[in-house]
């Protein structure tokens, strides 16, 4: 039987650090509050002056990934490339990707699932391999967040918990592996609740798209019932959870690793209490990141791979919920014999 078999996993955070403290100058918010509201100790930006899109960031990680595996930008059959900061509105980000890459002809499909994009991403690509569409996909979560966020004390409540950063994961359809690689995955969407979070503009429902009063509302930062989503997360999180490890009879306990979506540790903390899990289970790194949306679950596991908390044979559960809402949960056993 052909599964899914993750054969590298790469990372790139740019360079500059944006402590709480930092936020604390320009804001009306201190480094307790971000600490014991979210979690989060600091977060990686690009330079202020612009011309870093989340293409670049995508791009590093997307060659990391691909020395580990061992992989040339030839081999590559599809990329799959989650963001909701593209570099441009048109073309796909993709394309521009694609292009970094230096190839001519690979296909290239982006996908818009803010915080899920690992999520829906994977099982994508799974469909894919199994179905024999492809074999070997690129997938690439990548964010500029700080270029669109409202650094006042009018957007804190947004600008304190999002971060920049890239990720990517390098998936492979092998034969002779019936229990291991990917095993299933469950997501959902729920779209009365667009408003919850949403950034407008530039919009197409809108004539011109942007305007200088648009501006002037900032109709083109994000807006967050933060309240709101952390109540949704709390409950749908363990659900979804439960609902996956049931389809194919396994148990909370049969998981080495829960690798969730860094939103807030307190979303995660809830998570681990409503799943009574010991907390060493459940994979915490939004201290040193923020929330880098799609880049957050393989960020996560590209370093929990790296710290040897996952290795041959540990079964993962990856889960999350964001944006649309959007929400899933999806496992993954690592293969114990490398071939
Ligand atoms: O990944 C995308 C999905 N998003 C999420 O999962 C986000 C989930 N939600 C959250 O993480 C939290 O709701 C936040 C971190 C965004 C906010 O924390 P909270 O504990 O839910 O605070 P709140 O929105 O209930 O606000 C409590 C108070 C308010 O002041 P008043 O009205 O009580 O005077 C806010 O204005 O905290 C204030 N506040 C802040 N104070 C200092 C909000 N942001 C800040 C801030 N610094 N950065």
């Amino acid at each position: 039987m052909r599964r899914t078999i993750i054969c590298g996993t790469g990372r790139y955070l740019p360079p500059r650090v944006v402590t709480n403290e930092d936020m604390a100058q320009w804001m009306d918010t201190s480094d307790e509050w971000i600490r014991q509201r979210t979690g989060i100790e600091q977060r990686h930006w690009v330079d202020e002056e612009g011309g870093v899109g989340a293409s670049d960031l995508g791009v590093e990680a997307a060659k990391n990934a691909m020395n580990r595996a061992g992989w040339q930008p030839e081999d590559l059959d599809l990329i799959i490339y989650a963001t909701m900061t593209p570099d441009i509105f048109l073309p796909g980000s993709g394309c521009l990707l694609q292009q970094k890459l230096g190839l001519k002809e690979t296909p290239t499909l982006d996908i818009r699932q803010q915080c899920t994009g690992f999520l829906y991403g994977i099982e994508l690509a799974d469909a894919y391999i199994r179905s024999g569409v492809y074999n070997r996909i690129l997938f690439v979560g990548a964010e500029v967040q700080s270029t669109g966020l409202e650094i006042s004390t009018k957007g804190r409540d947004t600008a304190i918990i999002f971060g920049d950063g890239a990720a990517a994961v390098c998936l492979e359809g092998r034969e002779g592996h019936k229990n291991d690689g990917f095993l299933t995955s469950i997501v959902h969407t729920d779209g009365r609740m667009i408003d919850k979070l949403m950034l407008e503009a530039p919009a197409s429902r809108e004539n011109p798209r942007i305007s200088i009063k648009m501006l002037e509302e900032g109709r083109h930062f994000p807006i967050m019932d933060g309240r709101t989503i952390f109540k949704k997360a709390v409950v749908l999180l363990p659900k979804v959870t439960h609902k996956v490890l049931q389809r194919v009879g396994l148990q909370k306990e049969d998981v080495d690793l829960y690798i969730p979506h860094q939103a807030n540790m307190r979303i995660n903390q809830a998570f681990q209490q409503a799943m009574s899990l010991p907390e060493e289970k459940v994979f915490h790194n939004i201290q040193r990141y923020g929330n880098t949306t799609a880049a957050t679950i393989p960020l996560a596991l590209d370093e929990a791979l790296e710290a040897g908390f996952v290795g041959p044979g540990s079964l993962v559960c990856f889960l999350g919920l964001g944006a649309g809402v959007t929400w899933g949960a999806s496992l993954y056993r690592f293969p114990t014999v490398s071939e």
